[in-house]
């Protein structure tokens, strides 16, 4: 019997980098790689389609900005993906998006080929905070394509970011405020993270001044909590809130431990037992691929010892946390005996909560990386 395995496909081209951003992208790409690069992909799949036998039940298209590259692209490698392997009816179809590369032709398009969920990359709906932020779309922009993507989709997610430079409480509340205004079933909203090797990061001096500090960050965390909940927005990870049926499937395949494979320059798989990873350089990537070989740049076997503390740390992601018969079904091992010190200390601190599931409290959540070092 096939497996259900979802899929990830990694387009890493954008218009321009944003400061913040670590993400494997490249801009100024020209069109005859971004070609080579969509042949590659598919040759990356005939991979799996020769060695397993698996039925696709999530995609997700994300990057990058998929929406930067022509729709013939994405609609050619649909079609190859629905011609070369078996695919759940109704699989939740996801393509990530930018504002300044949408338009109504391509909204039009991702309708017609099979996608069924957009996610909107917004981050605030502020031009200071967007300028600052290195975006290269305003509000009114944003505000535009928001309202474009209701007429088209029943099913998209916007992302929003907190921390950032120049951001309030006020200023994250007028954006919170307007993004409501367009009735989304699903919201992301990220903490800001300073990552090595980005602008943000060798500028770190000249930015910090204008952060909001942790407090005024975890009180618009707690904020966008409430708000989004009286719309109807409920927190179901982390960093995600959505409608009843709203809830993004295919990430739910990573808090919830099944398998996905992922395709192209730096895509991750969790996979037949393994993790791995594919190279993030572009023309190393293309050219393995060309020459037959895999783009692996790392893979490791998990052992039942990783296998449950990975189960724990993405499982402890979801709001409601995990369900311990369902930790016992999987490792045949007794939650509360095996990790009875962690779990105690954790209690005594107010970082988790314990029933039929193992949870993060609120406290827990603002602490969470307290709580991930019990389990690594
Ligand atoms: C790969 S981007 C996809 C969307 C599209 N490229 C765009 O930016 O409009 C995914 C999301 O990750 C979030 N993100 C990226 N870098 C981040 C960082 N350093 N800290 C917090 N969130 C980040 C942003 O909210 C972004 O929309
Ligand atoms: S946030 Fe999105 S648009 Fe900006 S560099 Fe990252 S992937 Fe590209």
């Amino acid at each position: 019997m096939s497996r259900n395995v979802g899929l990830y496909i990694h387009i890493p081209f954008c218009m321009k980098k944003c400061f913040y951003c670590d993400f494997v992208s490249f801009s100024d790409v020209e069109d005859d790689i971004i070609a080579e690069y969509f042949s590659s992909l598919k040759r990356e799949l005939i991979f799996y389609k020769e060695n397993y036998d698996i039925k696709i039940d999530t995609i997700y298209i994300g990057g990058g900005t998929p929406s930067v590259v022509a729709i013939s692209h994405i609609g050619s490698l649909l079609e190859f993906v629905y011609c070369n392997f078996k695919v759940e009816n109704y699989c939740e179809t996801t393509i990530e998006a930018n504002p300044e590369s949408l338009d109504e032709e391509k909204i039009k398009f991702y309708c017609s080929s099979g996608i069924n969920r957009l996610s909107v990359g917004i981050q605030s709906l502020n031009d200071v905070e967007l300028k600052a932020l290195g975006r290269i779309h305003t509000s009114k922009r944003a505000l535009e394509m928001l309202e474009l993507v209701t007429k088209y989709f029943e099913n998209f997610s916007v992302d929003l970011m907190i921390g950032i430079v120049h951001q309030s409480i006020e200023s994250f509340s007028d954006t919170l405020g307007k993004v409501l205004k367009v009735n989304p079933p699903h919201v992301s909203v990220y903490s800001l993270k300073i990552e090595e090797g980005t602008h943000f990061y060798n500028r770190y001096e000249s930015i910090k001044s204008h952060l909001p500090s942790e407090e005024e960050e975890r009180n618009m965390y707690w904020f966008a909590v409430q708000t989004l909940y009286s719309s109807g927005i409920h927190h179901y990870e982390i960093s995600n809130f959505a409608k009843e049926n709203f809830k993004c499937k295919h990430n739910l395949k990573y808090w919830d431990y099944e398998e996905y494979i992922g395709i192209g320059c730096a895509a991750h798989s969790f996979f037949d037992g393994y993790r791995y990873f594919n190279t993030a350089s572009l023309e190393d990537y293309i050219s393995r691929i060309k020459n037959g070989e895999f783009a692996w740049e790392d893979r490791q076997l998990i052992d039942d010892f990783e296998k449950e503390k990975e189960y724990i740390i993405l499982g402890l992601r979801k709001i409601e946390g995990f369900e311990l018969s369902e930790f016992e079904r999987r490792f045949n091992v007794v939650f509360t005996e095996k990790y009875k010190t962690q779990i105690e200390k954790l209690k005594r601190y107010g970082l988790v909560e314990i029933n039929s599931h193992f949870k993060l409290t609120k406290k827990g959540i603002d602490l969470a990386n307290i709580v991930w070092q019990e389990f690594i």
